[in-house]
């Protein structure tokens, strides 16, 4: 029988964090991972480098049926205060973009330095490890597929249900149903858009391409590169405007956001030079081809009336695309929704009904945009019940 002032289901961001921080109060934590290792997702993260955080995190970079929830866990468990741990583990880092902070070398590096806090911290890690059921008398009592475990502090760092291979679950959403806690509905995000087969058999040629755009889902918009892929699109830009996308809803591609196209066709107005050629010199190739041979009947310039030019122009500018839908959990980063914010409180993510029993990290109905957002999340949400539990 393991006996702990703190248990915590989950060996990802949020539950190291929050084991590291309860084990720095002096007490003694417990945590549970089902896989055999922990940390799979900051292993893969960031293309193997761990994108850990983003310089200027602010709660406008999340979305969340409570906007407001964030915001003092993010206050209180700053980028710069993980960085600082980052640092004095002398792990490289380097900004990519965007304020966007990067290992130089593998994210390994930052599952070691977790590690070695969580022993520092006399952490007792237990991988390989299924909770079966869950009591709650006077503390709560845990069936696993080792030992029996009682504790008073409950944390759930489960995580979201995106990517079940590596180990993600629906473990978190089913203890929030076990103590009648709400869930919002839940829905993949950061994730590549499939198009619809009209559009995918005109495009599908483009796999492989990346433009510069400005894509935006109603008032929403974000600007970095689309990338045609066999299905759809990808590529930053689309995986941010994919949290926001629901079914039916048209995304708009500005596919030259830094040139008014219809001044600069109507200068050329009396040129030979045919459309394709003419666009060629400011989008890849191919693009330019397969573009205009699905939009426009190509011309030499000026064939084209002015209110043909001013169509071209808009389309290019105004590209509309209807996705008939998303890659799914398979292929999405993070899982949008999760345990109602409603249910929690923001300085400490215990339950409001449930004493003891908290929830951090992506179980919880807050999910960043791509860019080192989720892991701050994930780091601040740990952070805070990591100093209540
Ligand atoms: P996380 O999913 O990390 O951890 C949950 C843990 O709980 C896992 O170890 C899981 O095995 C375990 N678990 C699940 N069910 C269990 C059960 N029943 N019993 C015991 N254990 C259980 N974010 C970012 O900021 N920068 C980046 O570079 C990236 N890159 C990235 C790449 C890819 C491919 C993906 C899929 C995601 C990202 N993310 C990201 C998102 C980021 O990885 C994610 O938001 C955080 O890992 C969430 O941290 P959590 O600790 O909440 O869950």
């Amino acid at each position: 029988m393991i006996n702990s002032n703190v248990v915590i289901i989950g060996g990802g961001a949020a539950g190291l964090m929050c084991a590291i921080e309860a084990g720095k109060r002096g007490r003694s934590v417990t945590l549970i991972e089902h896989e055999e290792k922990i940390g799979k997702k900051i292993l893969i993260s960031g293309g193997g480098r761990c994108n850990f955080t983003n310089k200027y995190s602010s709660p406008d970079n999340f979305i969340s049926g409570n906007p407001h929830f964030c915001k003092s866990a993010l206050a209180n468990y700053t980028p710069e205060n993980f960085t600082k741990m980052v640092e004095d583990y002398n792990i490289s880092y380097h900004e990519k973009k965007l304020g966007q902070l990067f290992c130089d070398n593998t994210s390994k590096q930052i599952v070691s330095m977790l590690e070695s806090e969580c022993r520092k911290y006399n952490v007792n890690i237990i991988a390989n490890c299924r909770i079966n059921k869950i009591l709650l008398n006077t503390r709560f009592e845990l069936e696993s597929s080792n030992e029996k475990i009682s504790t008073d502090s409950l944390v759930i760092a489960s995580g979201g249900i995106s990517i079940p291979k590596m180990g993600a679950s629906d473990f978190g959403y089913q203890v929030a149903k076990q103590f009648e806690l709400n869930l919002t509905e839940i829905r993949p995000g950061l994730v590549p858009l499939i198009l619809n087969e009209k559009d995918r058999n005109n495009y599908s040629l483009l796999s492989g391409i990346s433009i510069d755009s400005i894509v935006s889902c109603g008032k929403i918009k974000f600007r970095e590169n689309i990338l045609f892929t066999h299905k759809g699109f990808s590529g930053p830009a689309i995986l941010q405007i994919s949290s926001y996308w629901k079914g039916g809803k048209p995304v708009s591609i500005n596919l030259l956001p830094e040139i008014n196209l219809f001044e600069i066709l109507l200068k050329n107005h009396s040129s030979k030079i045919e459309l394709t050629n003419f666009l060629a010199a400011y989008f890849p190739k191919r693009f330019a081809e397969t573009f205009c041979k699905v939009n426009f009947n190509p011309a030499p310039l000026y064939n084209y009336s002015q209110k043909e030019l001013r169509n071209i122009s808009d389309i290019i500018h105004n590209w509309i695309i209807h996705p008939s839908g998303t890659e799914g959990f398979e292929k999405a980063e993070v899982t949008i929704g999760g345990v109602d914010t409603n249910e929690l409180s923001s300085k400490t993510m215990e339950s409001n009904k449930v004493k003891g029993l908290y929830f951090i990290g992506e179980v919880v109905d807050i999910t960043g945009w791509l860019g080192g957002y989720n892991f701050q999340w994930a780091w601040a949400s740990g952070f805070a019940a990591g100093q209540y539990v």
